[in-house]
C-alpha cells in the first residue's frame, strides 16, 4: 500500500534550526524525524512513499534514497497553499480508488498500523486530550464521525485529529480536494484537509476514528524536546566513556567522542560530534558539533556548531559558533 507523507513546510516554529535543514530532518533519538516515521510505516507494510517535497526538498530526497530501498515517488509542491493542496498535487501517483495511509511529516506514533490498513471504512487518527481547543476534533456516535470540528470553543469531543488518516477508497478524497481547489474554498488561507474531510462527512461517506496510542509531536522546540525524552525512555541503551558520568536515557552516537563530561539524562548527541567539559541534560546536539566548557539543558544545537563558554538554556542553529567567557 502506499503511504503519502506530506513534509514541504518550511517548519517556521523551529527556526533557527529549518534556516538549514528541513524540520523532518532533525535528529530526535539518534534519528531524524522521518526515519521514526519510516521505520514504523515499513514494519506495518507500506511499500511505497510518495513524499511531497517543496522547502529544502533535495536534502528529504537525498537521505530518504540513502537510507531505505522502498519505491519513492517525490512530488514537488512549489507553492505551500495547504495540506489539501499538497495532496492534491500527487493525483497523478495514485490508482483510480485505490487505498491509501496519509501521514503529516512531523508525527511520530505508536499505533497497531497493520490493523488500520486492514480497516473497511476510512478512518482518522485520534488522540484524547485535555484541552481540545488547539485541535481539530472528530465528534463520534461512539463508532463513526458525525462532523469535524476546528479548535472548538465549547467542549464538544476530546478527540483531537494527529495527522494520521487512512482512505479505504481514495477517489472521493481526490475529488473533493478538486472541488475545493476549483471553487477557492480556503481557510485562514490554506486549501484544509480538514474541510475537505468534513465535506466528505456531509456528502454520506462513513469514517471511523482509530487511537493512537503514542502521539509525538515535533513541531517546536518543546514538542521536538520532548519527544526525543520519550522516544530515548522508550529505547533505554547503556554505553560507556571513560571519566564521563552517563545518566540513561541517552542517545550518543557511535563517532561521537565524548571527554570529562556527564551526559543525560534525555539527551541526544549525534556522529561525529564532541563533547569535551560539559554537563549536558534534556538536550540534542546536532552532528558533527562541538560543545565545550558548558553547562546545557533544555537545548538544541545544530550540526557543525561550536559552543563554548557557560550559558545555560540556548537554540542555536547549524553552523552557528558561539563563545561566551
Ligand atoms: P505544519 O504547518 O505543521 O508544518 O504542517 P510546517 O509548515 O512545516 O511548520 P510551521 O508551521 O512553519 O512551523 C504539517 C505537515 O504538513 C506539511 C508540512 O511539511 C508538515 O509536515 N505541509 C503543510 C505541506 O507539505 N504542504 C503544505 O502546504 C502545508
Amino acid at each position: 500500500m502506499k503511504a503519502i507523507i506530506p513534509v514541504a513546510g518550511v517548519g517556521t516554529r523551529l527556526r533557527p534550526h529549518t534556516f538549514s535543514q528541513p524540520k523532518v530532518l532533525l535528529n530526535v533519538a539518534g534519528k531524524p524525524i522521518i526515519g521514526h516515521i519510516m521505520d514504523k510505516l515499513i514494519a506495518a507494510g507500506i511499500d511505497e512513499a510518495i513524499v511531497i517535497v517543496g522547502y529544502l526538498g533535495n536534502m528529504v530526497e537525498d537521505w530518504l534514497l540513502k537510507h531505505y530501498s522502498i519505491k519513492f515517488t517525490f512530488v514537488h509542491q512549489p507553492d505551500l497553499l495547504g495540506l489539501a493542496h499538497a495532496i492534491w498535487m500527487c493525483r497523478q501517483n495514485i490508482i483510480e480508488n485505490e487505498p491509501l495511509f496519509i501521514i503529516l511529516g512531523d508525527t511520530i506514533f505508536d499505533v497497531d498500523l497493520e490493523s488500520v490498513l486492514k480497516s473497511p471504512f476510512s478512518t482518522l487518527g485520534v488522540k484524547e486530550v485535555d484541552d481540545p481547543r488547539r485541535f481539530g476534533v472528530a465528534v463520534t456516535d461512539g463508532k463513526k464521525i458525525l462532523r469535524l470540528v476546528e479548535k472548538p470553543d465549547t467542549p464538544v469531543s476530546n478527540l483531537a485529529i494527529v495527522g494520521l488518516y487512512f482512505f479505504r477508497q481514495s477517489g472521493s478524497l481526490f475529488a473533493t480536494i478538486d472541488h475545493l481547489i476549483h471553487n477557492n474554498i480556503k481557510t485562514k488561507g490554506e486549501y484544509q484537509l480538514t474541510d475537505a474531510l468534513q465535506l466528505m462527512i456531509e456528502a454520506g461517506e462513513t469514517f471511523t476514528t482509530f487511537a493512537v496510542s503514542g502521539w509525538y509531536d515535533c513541531g517546536k522546540p518543546d514538542t521536538l524536546l520532548s519527544t526525543n525524552k520519550t522516544l530515548l525512555e522508550k529505547n533505554i541503551t547503556t554505553k560507556e566513556y571513560p571519566g564521563c558520568i552517563i545518566v540513561d536515557p541517552v542517545f550518543i552516537a557511535d563517532n561521537a567522542s565524548i571527554k570529562n563530561a556527564i551526559i543525560g539524562p534525555n539527551t541526544t548527541i549525534g556522529e561525529g560530534s564532541r563533547i569535551t567539559d560539559a554537563i549536558i541534560r534534556d538536550s540534542i546536539i546536532g552532528s558533527e558539533a562541538r560543545v565545550v566548557h558548558i553547562m546545557l539543558h533544555h537545548s538544541i544545537i545544530g550540526s557543525s556548531a561550536i559552543i563554548a563558554g557557560n550559558p545555560h538554556e540556548i537554540s542555536v542553529g547549524d553552523y552557528s559558533e558561539i563563545q561566551v567567557g
